[in-house]
């Protein structure tokens, strides 16, 4: 039956990318969201801006961060639990965010990763240091059967006049994921000039809010009205797509 009421649209429901790689929304495991209450605030923001599937990345980091896949897949099944609990209909998975240390190649070699999708490993590296052995963990993770993907490669400010490093990443199989609030340039000019010049070279394979508070979540709005935001979802979705053929 034709009805004059059409249900009002929320902003990300146009837009072919549903699915957020990388937050900080899991309860208690590290300086995103802190009570599971928090987290289901957040939750509640993402699906009411047209999320359908999160996948959720606590940080991993020497001895500061000590999550072990364990320790997050239980802190993911008691959130899932409460979503179900309060008919929150979100898909919801669990990956991690890994630093580059020492200890990071130490559990490569042991295997004792907590990847998504296909093997996916979600690692960031210093903001103040170049890390020398960038390429090698690279190679390493794949040697390992692992698919590498470089958090935020727009917030490595040494980075920012070495455009073919950003190339280079990709030739060698290792993805890239921005974050969403480069688009508005939440972490600074040169940040969202970089993160466009990504999109702009196709070099993006993965959006992600990175959010760690409710504000992150909140801005995400601002970020659905940026053009980089369109384009870079529709290149997502096509690289998916042509993934799949
Ligand atoms: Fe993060």
């Amino acid at each position: 039956m034709f009805s004059f009421f059409k249900k009002k649209k929320n902003v990300y429901e146009c837009l072919p990318i549903k699915v957020d790689f990388h937050s900080h929304f899991l309860p208690g495991l590290d300086d995103g969201a802190i009570s599971l209450d928090e987290t289901m605030t957040m939750l509640k923001q993402m699906h009411d801006l047209g999320y359908t599937h999160l996948i959720m990345s606590p940080h991993v980091m020497g001895d500061y961060y000590k999550n072990t896949p364990l320790m997050i897949l239980e802190k993911l099944e008691l959130v899932r639990m409460e979503a179900l609990k309060q008919n929150l209909n979100l898909i919801l998975d669990a990956t991690a965010e890994y630093y580059l240390d020492e200890w990071f190649a130490e559990k490569i070699e042991q295997k004792q990763l907590l990847p998504f999708g296909d093997n996916n490993i979600l690692f960031e590296i210093s903001y103040v240091n170049e890390p020398r052995n960038l390429f090698e963990t690279i190679f390493n993770l794949q040697i390992a059967g692992y698919k590498p993907i470089l958090a935020h490669p727009e917030r490595y400010s040494f980075y920012h006049n070495r455009f073919e490093i950003y190339e280079e990443l990709v030739a060698k199989g290792c993805q890239l994921q921005i974050n969403s609030l480069s688009l508005i340039g939440y972490y600074g000019i040169a940040e969202r000039k970089t993160a466009e010049k990504l999109i702009e070279k196709n070099l993006v394979a993965y959006l992600g809010s990175d959010a760690h508070k409710q504000k992150h979540v909140e801005l995400l709005k601002e970020v659905s009205k940026t053009e980089f935001f369109a384009r870079a979802s529709q290149q997502i979705q096509n690289n998916i797509l042509s993934d799949k053929n």
